[in-house]
């Protein structure tokens, strides 16, 4: 196994400053959620380290409940038609709705999910993405709570990945080049 350090190219945010913004987040989520029976939908993988840290950052008490989704077509790009993997277990009638994700990339399987959700009778779906690409977001999807807006490069760690790799970076990192070929 080779040196994982040898792969990053650049740090954009090291631990503290990702457990800083997290702490940030949660207290805005508090405050609005106030009083609300909140449910925290993370979408797998990438958002477990996020979803790991905001819930407990945050002071009331949270239920969590997963989605696995796929996006349709044979590209690596999302197409936005979007195929469930596996499904919550929560009847959301009623329910305040957390999506909880590590990255808003084209917005397309967000935006399909947010519109999924509601559709099941939810009272409110709102969405907590850690880091948004405004450059490469083709929908119009409100995010609430966006940790920190990047340029379009492709980041790792803390949950993202690269071919399933770097997920357990405490940090979020560009690759080096060599790592692509
Ligand atoms: C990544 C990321 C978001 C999604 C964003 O997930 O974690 O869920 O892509 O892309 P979009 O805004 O263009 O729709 P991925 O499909 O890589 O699965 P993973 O979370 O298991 O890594
Ligand atoms: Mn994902
Ligand atoms: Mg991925």
């Amino acid at each position: 196994e080779k040196d994982v350090q040898n792969d990053i190219k650049h740090v954009l945010f090291t631990k503290e400053e990702i457990d800083a913004k997290i702490k940030e987040l949660a207290e805005q989520v508090d405050r609005d959620y106030a009083g609300k029976d909140v449910l925290l939908v993370g979408v797998l993988k990438g958002a477990i380290m996020v979803m790991a840290d905001l819930s407990r950052a945050l002071t009331a008490h949270y239920t969590m409940d997963w989605m696995a989704v796929s996006s349709y077509g044979s590209g690596t790009k999302s197409s936005g038609v979007v195929r469930i993997l596996k499904d919550l277990d929560t009847d959301l009638t009623g329910r305040d709705v957390l999506i909880v994700e590590d990255i808003v990339d084209s917005g397309l399987t967000l935006q399909w999910l947010q519109q999924n959700l509601q559709h099941r009778g939810a009272n409110s779906v709102e969405i907590c993405a850690l880091l948004r690409k405004p450059k490469s977001v083709k929908t119009d999807v409100q995010c609430k709570y966006v940790g920190w807006d990047i340029e379009p490069e492709f980041v790792v760690g803390y949950g993202l990945d690269f071919a399933e790799r770097y997920r357990n970076l405490d940090c979020i990192a560009t690759l080096a080049p060599h790592v692509y070929s």
